[in-house]
């Protein structure tokens, strides 16, 4: 059989050869970002605060790129601290030192910049870069990533008529250098004092619960229309559940990995988590329709003010969004019942996208089992008067040198 595999390897190869140098060279193309990252002030809870901006803005920009595209970003740090981005589930050919994150990479002090160079391959899907040191995440510096297809390589639904990308996190109108500071005097983060979509805080559908005055995200979409809704929660420590009125939610893809397609009501987006739904405009745009992040497994009767809003707009729409909101799952405390959801989520294996490597993999039931680590994730723990988290009650310590420079000497 090996022989044989072997053989048809090798007949099929100049075929191969043929078809990267007439297709691959020609989408083998470079493309070049400049992040510019600095603090800017934004209200978007109502109070004045410092944010990160990425080119003045807040949420960063779309990161979109294709298959084989090679991706040239050229990071300037405005910030008064040291910075790395992080481009996570993004495989790197030949340099992961470039991951941005500490132990791997030199961190870029404050006004230096570095220019990551990076090609993505065949994670065709959604995901999101943020600011991997000093909690600077919880004031912001992220954006979404969208690797699409190559045109040889199909989806497996038919071409959605635009992406809609949301980005939900809880958020805090201290900044990361205050929370930063409470940590490490060992106190908690406490409740977020809000959630925020693509930056902005809630629409306000309830006037005891949400102060006049503050920007609210509304999506503008034609009726009849299937959207491609990409939701990524960039947030810190709370679990989201993501819903739209009236509108089901299609799960077919999350991560790089397309899955069998299900549809949902609501759906619970953790901490890092992205997905991708197709959203079908089948509604009779009455009014326009409620879109909401809330926070999950915490006592809504506490958690009220922690709720994102943001409106979708059919351009035939009668009226404004009114009533209360779609309600979320009630099931705050049956930790089971929460793991029904996720378990219910299975790759499409007969989809195009990116495949486990095959080559070794079949050995691993064969490997004789020498010893065992279970990791335990606990919750956050005092050590030397700092709060942090751990593994087993251990927790990160920055290596003096990155490991992968280490690894050189
Ligand atoms: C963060 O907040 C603290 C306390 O409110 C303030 O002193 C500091 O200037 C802020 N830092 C930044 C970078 O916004
Ligand atoms: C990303 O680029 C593709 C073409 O390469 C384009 O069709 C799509 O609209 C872009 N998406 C965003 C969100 O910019
Ligand atoms: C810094 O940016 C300049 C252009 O703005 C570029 O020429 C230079 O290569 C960059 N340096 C690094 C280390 O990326
Ligand atoms: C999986 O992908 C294939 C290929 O595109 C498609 O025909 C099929 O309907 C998908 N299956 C599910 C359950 O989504
Ligand atoms: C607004 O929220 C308050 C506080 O939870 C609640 O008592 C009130 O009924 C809500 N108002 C409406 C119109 O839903
Ligand atoms: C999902 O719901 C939409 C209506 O919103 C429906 O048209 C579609 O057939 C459903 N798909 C599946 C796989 O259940
Ligand atoms: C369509 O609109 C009418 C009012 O114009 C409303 O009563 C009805 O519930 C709506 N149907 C749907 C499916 O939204
Ligand atoms: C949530 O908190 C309120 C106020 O303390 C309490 O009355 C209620 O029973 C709690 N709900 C649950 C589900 O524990
Ligand atoms: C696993 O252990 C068995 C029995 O000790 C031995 O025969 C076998 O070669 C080992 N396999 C590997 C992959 O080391």
């Amino acid at each position: 059989m090996a022989s044989l595999r072997f053989l048809s390897l090798f007949l099929v190869l100049p075929i191969h050869i043929a078809l990267f140098s007439s297709l691959c060279f020609a989408e083998d193309d470079t493309i070049f970002y400049d992040f510019k990252v600095s603090y800017i002030t934004a209200s978007p809870l109502g109070v004045p605060q410092q944010v990160i901006a990425i080119n003045g803005k807040f949420p960063g920009p779309v990161l979109n790129a294709t298959t084989n595209n090679n991706i040239v970003i050229n990071v300037q740090n405005d910030l008064d601290e040291s910075l790395l981005m992080t481009w996570p589930g993004i495989q790197m050919r030949r340099n992961s030192w470039q991951d941005g994150v500490q132990g791997t990479n030199c961190p870029i002090p404050s006004q230096w910049n570095w220019t990551y160079q990076f090609q993505v391959k065949d994670q065709i899907g959604s995901f999101f870069y943020f600011p991997s040191l000093n909690l600077q995440r919880v004031s912001g510096g992220f954006g979404p990533v969208i690797i699409n297809n190559r045109k040889v390589i199909p989806i497996p639904f038919d071409q959605p008529e635009g992406d809609i990308i949301f980005l939900i996190g809880d958020w805090y109108t201290r900044n990361h250098t205050a929370l930063r500071t409470a940590l490490d005097s060992g106190k908690d983060l406490d409740m977020p004092d809000g959630v925020l979509i693509n930056g902005k805080g809630p629409y306000r559908y309830n006037t005891t619960l949400v102060p006049d005055g503050i920007e609210y995200e509304t999506i503008n979409v034609d009726p009849g229309k299937t959207y491609r809704v990409r939701v990524h929660n960039v947030g810190t420590s709370t679990s989201l559940n993501f819903r739209i009125q009236n509108h089901n939610l299609l799960l077919v893809e999350t991560e790089g990995h397309y899955t069998s397609q299900q549809n949902y009501t609501s759906f619970e987006i953790h901490v890092g988590q992205s997905y991708s739904f197709l959203v079908t405009m089948d509604q009779n745009a009455s009014s326009d329709y409620y879109i909401v992040a809330s926070a999950r497994f915490v006592n809504e009767s506490f958690w009220q003010r922690v709720t994102g809003v943001a409106i979708l707009h059919y351009s035939n729409s009668k009226g404004a969004a009114s009533g209360p909101l779609p309600e979320a799952p009630s099931d705050i405390y049956n930790q089971w019942a929460a793991m029904t959801q996720p378990r219910s989520i299975r790759q499409n294996t007969s989809a195009s996208g990116a495949r486990p490597n095959p080559q070794g993999s079949f050995h691993y039931g064969s490997i004789n089992i020498t010893d065992t680590y279970v990791l335990r994730s606990l919750p956050p723990v005092t050590i030397d008067g700092k709060v942090r988290a751990t593994l087993n009650g251990i927790s990160f310590v920055k290596p003096e040198t990155p490991i992968r420079l280490a690894d050189n000497q």
